[in-house]
This record gives C-alpha cells, sequence and structure tokens, in this order.
C-alpha cells in the first residue's frame, strides 16, 4: 500500500531511483503471488476458501465416462454449495457441516447414504467437526440410524462437555437432539452390497487376516470431507464415513478421531480418507498442522511429508487448507474424489491426476 509517508520519501528520490523503487515492489509483490503452496501459480490473497473430498477409493479410471462424468456432477454440486455458504460471509464451520451433509445425502459416496457394508451386512458410521478457532470438536463412532452424522457430531461438540460417543450412547443422545434418523437399510445401495460381496469372497480365499489389510482400495475404503477457511480467516474440518467394506462389527476409523482422519487449528484444517488404521498409526492429520506449527513447513511439504513418506502407497490421501487459504489435495492411491475453490474464482474437480478442470 502506498501511504502517506511512502508517498513523501519517493517525492524526494531521483527518476532512476524512482523507477528501481517501483519495480523491485512490483516484482516482490508478484512472486508473493506466485508462491502459493497449492502447486497452481498466480492467486492473490483469498477471503475464502474450500476444499472437499468423496474419498481416495474411486472407480477406475477405465470405468465407462458417464459413470465418472456422475461423479464430477456430484463434486461440483457439493462445491458448488461449499462456494455459495462461504462467499456470503458463512462460519467455516456452518459451511463444512453443509458440505458434508450434501456428500453425506449423495449415494455415490462412502459417508450416509451409500456407506459401506460392514462383515454382519449393516452400517456403522463414524464423523467428527473440528473449529481450528477454538479447538472444539465433536465425532460420533458407529452410529446406525442418523441420516447426517456430521450433524450430530457438531452437536455433540455444542450440547455436550465431550468430544466421542459412540454406538448406543450416540443413539440415545441423538434421541434426546431430535436429529432426523432413518432405518440401516436406507444407507444401503447395490453398488456397496457388490463391494462387500467382493471383499467376503477374497477373504474367503485368503484367510483369517485379509480384514486387517484391504487388498482392493477401490472395494474397500472411501470417505467425505471438506476444509474450509472463511472469510473472518478462520479454519475447520469435517469428515464423515461409513469406514472400511467388510469391517468387523465394532470397528472404529480414524475419522472420528482427532489427529487421525481429521483436526483443524489456527494453522490447518485436514480431512483424510484412507484406511483408518494407518492414518489412527501415525496421527496423520494432527502431524501435518505440526509439521507446519513447529516444523516451519508449508502446508505442502507437511502434507507431502505424510501422503508420501510416512503412509504407504495405496493408504489414501488428505486434503488440507492454510490461514492463508492455501490448499493442497494429495493421494497416494490412483485417485482421489476431489474438489476446490476459492474467493478469486478459482475452482478445480478432479478424480486422477492428470484431471486438468
Ligand atoms: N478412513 C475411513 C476409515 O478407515 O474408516
Amino acid at each position: 500500500m502506498l501511504t502517506r509517508s511512502t508517498l513523501g520519501m519517493m517525492h524526494l528520490m531521483q527518476p532512476l531511483q524512482l523507477l528501481i523503487c517501483v519495480l523491485a515492489t512490483l516484482a516482490i509483490l508478484t512472486l508473493t503471488a506466485c508462491t502459493t503452496p497449492r502447486g497452481i501459480t498466480s492467486h492473490p490473497p483469498v477471503t475464502w476458501a474450500i476444499a472437499l473430498h468423496g474419498g481416495a477409493g474411486t472407480l477406475d479410471r477405465t470405468a465407462p465416462p458417464e459413470e465418472l462424468a456422475a461423479y464430477r456432477v456430484s463434486l461440483q454440486a457439493a462445491l458448488d454449495v461449499g462456494r455459495e455458504r462461504a462467499s456470503k460471509g458463512d462460519s467455516a464451520l456452518d459451511v463444512a457441516e453443509a458440505v458434508v451433509r450434501v456428500l453425506e445425502n449423495d449415494p455415490r459416496f462412502n459417508a450416509g447414504r451409500g456407506a459401506a457394508f460392514n462383515e454382519k451386512g449393516e452400517h456403522e458410521l463414524d464423523a467428527s467437526i473440528m473449529d481450528g478457532a477454538t479447538l472444539q470438536c465433536g465425532a460420533v463412532a458407529g452410529v446406525r440410524t442418523v441420516k447426517n452424522p456430521v450433524s450430530l457430531a457438531r452437536l455433540v461438540m455444542t450440547q455436550t462437555k465431550h468430544v466421542l460417543l459412540m454406538g448406543d450412547g450416540a443413539e440415545q443422545f441423538a434421541d434426546a437432539m431430535a436429529v432426523e434418523r432413518v432405518p440401516n437399510s436406507y444407507f444401503s445401495t447395490d453398488r456397496r452390497r457388490k463391494m462387500l460381496d467382493e471383499v467376503l469372497r477374497e477373504r474367503a480365499a485368503v484367510g483369517p487376516r485379509s480384514d486387517a489389510a484391504p487388498r482392493n482400495p477401490r472395494t474397500t475404503y472411501g470417505t467425505v470431507g471438506c476444509v474450509v477457511r472463511d472469510t473472518h480467516g478462520n479454519l475447520a474440518a469435517a469428515t464423515s464415513t461409513g469406514g472400511l467394506t467388510g469391517k468387523r462389527f465394532g470397528r472404529v476409523g480414524d475419522a472420528p478421531i482427532f489427529g487421525a482422519g481429521n483436526y483443524a487449528d489456527g494453522y490447518a484444517a485436514i480431512s483424510c480418507t484412507g484406511t483408518g488404521e494407518e492414518f489412527i498409526r501415525h496421527s496423520v492429520a494432527r502431524t501435518v498442522a505440526a509439521r507446519i506449527a513447529f516444523g516451519g513447513q508449508s502446508l505442502e511439504q507437511a502434507a507431502h511429508t505424510l501422503v508420501f513418506n510416512t503412509l504407504k502407497k495405496d493408504d489414501g490421501g488428505l486434503i488440507a487448507i492454510n490461514a492463508a487459504g492455501n490448499i493442497v489435495m494429495l493421494y497416494n492411491s490412483e485417485g482421489m474424489y476431489r474438489a476446490a475453490a476459492d474467493s478469486t474464482g478459482w475452482q478445480t474437480v478432479a478424480i486422477f491426476e492428470d484431471d486438468t478442470k
């Protein structure tokens, strides 16, 4: 900005000095705008930014184009809700919850309707939400009749002294909160049933420990999540999942575990997708934020280290955003359903690495 004293100093300069001064200032401004750690150049400062994912367990890239196109339509619809809410100044928490609800209601994704089946052919859902400004957070695990688990997680955060309710206790809490309920079969889809059949067939052939390490990511994992930087500069993260296909009854993954599959503080907001056991083992979400806070790493460096050095190939991926509104969306699987946008008008919807839109 050209302040009154800056203008006074410029008045005293010789023309050549003035030219050098102006050119140097322009060079600094240009460099600052071109070094966002998103891997995409030239973004001026943003007032809001949002990223979402629909899981790292994607269709094969040789899937029928119309099926892949339908996923892009779903991602765009969720992104549009987030853009609309964020651009009118809604809080990061409100935006993250609203976007995850859209993804939970969409049967294409493994969360809410469309959730994975456990080994008993039922659905147990996990979800969480966290406010980066206050570190307030709430989560539910193993819920069976709550249409939108992310909203029950938000109520755990705002209406209890706790951060995580599970199973029957979470269902009783849902009774008290009068959130929308559905029969467990509401979450079932033919596509996920076929995946369960495939996993159980493989398990029968391979042996008893085959439930510990999924062999085909596309048939086992998937999650949805959203991270937001709002117009006030606050961050939030929300994550929701049906978990791993064929998981043991009672198994809880990383999505409701703060620091593992979901985390937000003043430095970053992170939502993960993949084999939850690995994300819990390595405290992936919190470690990304800690590398920034204590290690001085950029968002991209921190996320890259976790996804490509700490985790193994096909473990999954994550989306993350920092206080400047920079976004990273990284994965070590074949693809990750993802979308992002910010207040500059930039947006992207993608599944595989070479997607350009
Ligand atoms: N990442 C989801 C799960 O493992 O449950």
